[in-house]
C-alpha cells in the first residue's frame, strides 16, 4: 500500500508508546509501576456523569451544531469570565474532540508551507507534530531547567521570523509542570506587542492544577491588546478528570473561529452530543472537586521531589502545576549499568530504569529537551513512594 507523504514528517506519539510498553510488560507478569499517564487517576465526578445520563434520555444522540451546542459555548464564555476575566461571546468559541483536535484546526486553517510556529522546548509530544501535518515548520526554543523551563523574551523575539505565525505558550507545561506568572506572561507579551503578524495559542488545559501559592494566568488577561490574536484554549480532561469524554474547546477571533469551524465541518462534523451535555454540567456545577483533586496532586509532587532529588545523578525543579516532573538525569550519563551498558542519553536511562526495577517513564527526547525524563503522578500515593525507591536502588547501582 502506498501511504502518504505527509505521513514522513510525523511519528506517532512517544508518550503513548512508552504507556503501550509498560501495559505489554506488565501483560508478560512483569511487576511494572507505570509513570507514563497524562491523565487523572480519578473518575468523573458522578454529578457529571449524570448530567450525560439525563442527555441521553433525552434524546441527545443527534449531530450538534459544527461548533458545539450553544449551552456549551455559553458556559466556555461564563468560565473565562468568572476565572480568567476575559470577555468572550459565544460566536468566538469552539468546541472539539478535546484540546487537540481544536489546536489541529486551528493549524490546519492557518498554515502554509513554510510558515513557521514558535514551541518552547520541552514541549507536549504532539505541537511539532501537529504543526508538520499542517504543513507547517515547528521551531523549537530550549528553555533549560536554568530558566525554570520557561521561554525567555529576548529567546521569543530571536526566534520571530517574517514567516511566524504562532508561538504556542502551555502553562502549567506538559512535560515539566512550569507555568508563567503573570509578570512573566507580560515580559513575553512586550515582545509579542512589537510583532503584529504572530499570533498566540494559550494552552491552558493545566489551568486549574497549580500548588501552594501560584495564581494562574493567562495571556490575553494579562495583556488585553493580544486579545485579537490570541486563542485561548481549555477544556475539561484534566480538571473534571474527563479525558475519555473528549471535549475541549479554543476562544479567539470571530475569523479564526470561523475558519476553524468549516475544517471541523468536513472533517469530525460535531463534537458528541452528550459529552458536550456532560461538559456543560462540568463548567456551570459544583467547582468544590477540583479543590480537592489539587489537593491530592500536591500531595503527591511534594512527596515525590525530595525523594527523586535524593538520588544520585537525578536533580529536578519544584513545579508549579500539572502532575509532572521532568528529573535531569544528566549525572547518570556515561555511566555503567550492572549489566556493563552504557548510558549514552535519556533513553537509555529509561530503558534502564523499566527493565532493572520495572519503572516505566518517558524519554526527554521525546519532549525535545535531554538529558531528562518525565514522571507522571498521577498514581497512587503509596505506588509513586515505591517507584521513587525503586528508581533510587537502579541508580545507585549504576558505576562510573
Ligand atoms: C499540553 C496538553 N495540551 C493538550 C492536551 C490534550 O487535551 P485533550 O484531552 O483536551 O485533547 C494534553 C494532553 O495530555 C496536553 O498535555
Amino acid at each position: 500500500m502506498k501511504l502518504a507523504s505527509r505521513l514522513e514528517r510525523v511519528k506517532p506519539s512517544p508518550s503513548v508508546a512508552a504507556a503501550a510498553r509498560a501495559a505489554a510488560l506488565a501483560a508478560q507478569g512483569r511487576d511494572i509501576i507505570s509513570l507514563t499517564t497524562g491523565e487523572p487517576d480519578f473518575d468523573t465526578p458522578r454529578h457529571i456523569k449524570d448530567a450525560a445520563v439525563q442527555a441521553l434520555e433525552q434524546g441527545m444522540t443527534k449531530y450538534t451544531a459544527v461548533e458545539g451546542i450553544a449551552a456549551l459555548r455559553q458556559a466556555v464564555c461564563a468560565k473565562f469570565a468568572r476565572e480568567n476575566a476575559l470577555r468572550y461571546v459565544p460566536d468566538q468559541v469552539i468546541v472539539g474532540i478535546g484540546v487537540k483536535q481544536v489546536i489541529y484546526n486551528a493549524l490546519m486553517a492557518t498554515l502554509d508551507a513554510g510558515d513557521e510556529v514558535i514551541i518552547p522546548a520541552p514541549y507536549w509530544v504532539s505541537y511539532p507534530d501537529m504543526v508538520a501535518l499542517a504543513g507547517g515548520t515547528p521551531v523549537s526554543v530550549p528553555c533549560t531547567q536554568a530558566s525554570g523551563f520557561k521561554l525567555q523574551p529576548a529567546q521569543l523575539e530571536a526566534a520571530i521570523t517574517p514567516r511566524t505565525r504562532w508561538l504556542i505558550l502551555n502553562s502549567p507545561s506538559n512535560p515539566t509542570g512550569a507555568a508563567y506568572s503573570a509578570a512573566e506572561l507580560r515580559a513575553l507579551a512586550q515582545v509579542l506587542m512589537r510583532y503584529g503578524h504572530v499570533w498566540v495559542m494559550a494552552d491552558d488545559i493545566y489551568e486549574h492544577l497549580v500548588y501552594g501559592d501560584f495564581r494562574f494566568a493567562t495571556l490575553a488577561q494579562v495583556e488585553p491588546a493580544l486579545m485579537d490574536r490570541t486563542l485561548t484554549l481549555n477544556g475539561v480532561s484534566k480538571a473534571y478528570c474527563m479525558t475519555g469524554w473528549r471535549i475541549g474547546y479554543g476562544a479567539g477571533p470571530r475569523e479564526l473561529i470561523g475558519a476553524m469551524a468549516t475544517i471541523q465541518s468536513q472533517s469530525i462534523t460535531s463534537p458528541p452530543a452528550m459529552c458536550q451535555a456532560a461538559a456543560v454540567e462540568a463548567l456551570n456545577g459544583p467547582q468544590e472537586l477540583i479543590a480537592q483533586l489539587v489537593a491530592r496532586f500536591q500531595e503527591r509532587r511534594d512527596l515525590a521531589v525530595p525523594m527523586l532529588n535524593a538520588v544520585p545523578g537525578l536533580s529536578g525543579h519544584v513545579p508549579e502545576g500539572a502532575f509532572y516532573l521532568y528529573p535531569s538525569c544528566a549525572g547518570l550519563i556515561g555511566r555503567r549499568t550492572p549489566a556493563g551498558k552504557q548510558l549514552q542519553n535519556d533513553a537509555d536511562v529509561v530503558d534502564y530504569l523499566v527493565e532493572s526495577v520495572g519503572v516505566a517513564t518517558v524519554p526527554g527526547a521525546a519532549f525535545g529537551l535531554s538529558p531528562h525524563f518525565r514522571i507522571s503522578y498521577a498514581v497512587a500515593s503509596e505506588k509513586l513512594v515505591e517507584a521513587c525507591r525503586r528508581i533510587r536502588l537502579a541508580c545507585e547501582e549504576v558505576t562510573c
